[in-house]
C-alpha cells in the first residue's frame, strides 16, 4: 500500500484541520497517510526526512504569514538541504495546500514557494484539477468545494474563528479531494514505474 506524507505546520489549528481533511481524501483513496506537523522551534527534521523518504508522495502544508510560508515551515525547508544532495525525493508525487485569513491574503504566493521547493528537489507537482466552486451564489459560496477557485494547491481560509468552525466545510472538501487526488497520483505513478521497468 502506498504511503502519502502530509507535511506541515500549523501556530493556531486551521491548517492543522486542512492537514487532517487531506489525510481522511488519502485513506479514502487506499493509501496511508503518514501526519508529520513540524513544531515551532524544530531544528532537527531527521525523523521527518526518513518518514518522507519512504513515502511514495508527499503534501506540504503551510499557514500564511506574512504573505509566504510560516518561518517553522521554511526552516524546514531550508533543512532540506541534506535530502536535496542525496536526490531523496526526486521523482515522488508533490502538492500543497495552504490557510490564510484574508479570502486572497496573498497566499497563492505560499502555494508558488511551495511549488518551486518541490520544483528543486525534483518532484512531480499536482495540482487541485478542480473547477472552481460555484462563485455565481454568494450566499452557497463558502460551502462550495474549491470555492477560491485555486489550481496549483488547494486553499483554505479561516478568518479569526475557532478551528472548529474555519476552515469551513467547502475549504476542508476541498482538502480531502487534493488527498484523494495525490494518492491516485502516486498509484498510477507507482504502476506505470513497475510496468516500465
Ligand atoms: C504572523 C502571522 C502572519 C499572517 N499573515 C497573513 C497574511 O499575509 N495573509 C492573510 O490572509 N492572513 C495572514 N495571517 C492569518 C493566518 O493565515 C490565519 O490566521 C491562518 O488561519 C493561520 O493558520 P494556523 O492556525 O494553522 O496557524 C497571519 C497570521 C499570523 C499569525
Amino acid at each position: 500500500m502506498l504511503t502519502v506524507a502530509i507535511v506541515y505546520h500549523s501556530g493556531f489549528g486551521h491548517t492543522d484541520i486542512l492537514a487532517r481533511a487531506v489525510a481522511q481524501g488519502v485513506g479514502e483513496a487506499g493509501g496511508t497517510p503518514d501526519l508529520l506537523r513540524i513544531a515551532p522551534e524544530q531544528t532537527d527534521f531527521a525523523d521527518a526526512f526518513d518518514r518522507i523518504a519512504r513515502a511514495d508522495a508527499v503534501i506540504f502544508g503551510s499557514p500564511t504569514y506574512m504573505g509566504t510560508v510560516s518561518a517553522p515551515m521554511k526552516a524546514f525547508m531550508d533543512a532540506s538541504a541534506r535530502p536535496y544532495f542525496a536526490k531523496a525525493w526526486k521523482d515522488k508525487i508533490a502538492a500543497a495546500f495552504t490557510v490564510s485569513g484574508s479570502p486572497s491574503g496573498d497566499k497563492l504566493n505560499t502555494l508558488t514557494t511551495l511549488a518551486i521547493f518541490a520544483a528543486q528537489h525534483g518532484m512531480l507537482w499536482i495540482g487541485t484539477g478542480q473547477a472552481p466552486g460555484n462563485n455565481d451564489d454568494l450566499s452557497a459560496a463558502t460551502e462550495a468545494e474549491n470555492r477560491l477557485g485555486s489550481f496549483l494547491g488547494a486553499m483554505g481560509q479561516a478568518a479569526n474563528d475557532s478551528p472548529d468552525v474555519t476552515p469551513r466545510t467547502g475549504d476542508r472538501a476541498t482538502a480531502r479531494s487534493l488527498g484523494v487526488r495525490v494518492a491516485r497520483a502516486a498509484a498510477r505513478w507507482q504502476a506505470g514505474g513497475a510496468q516500465a521497468a
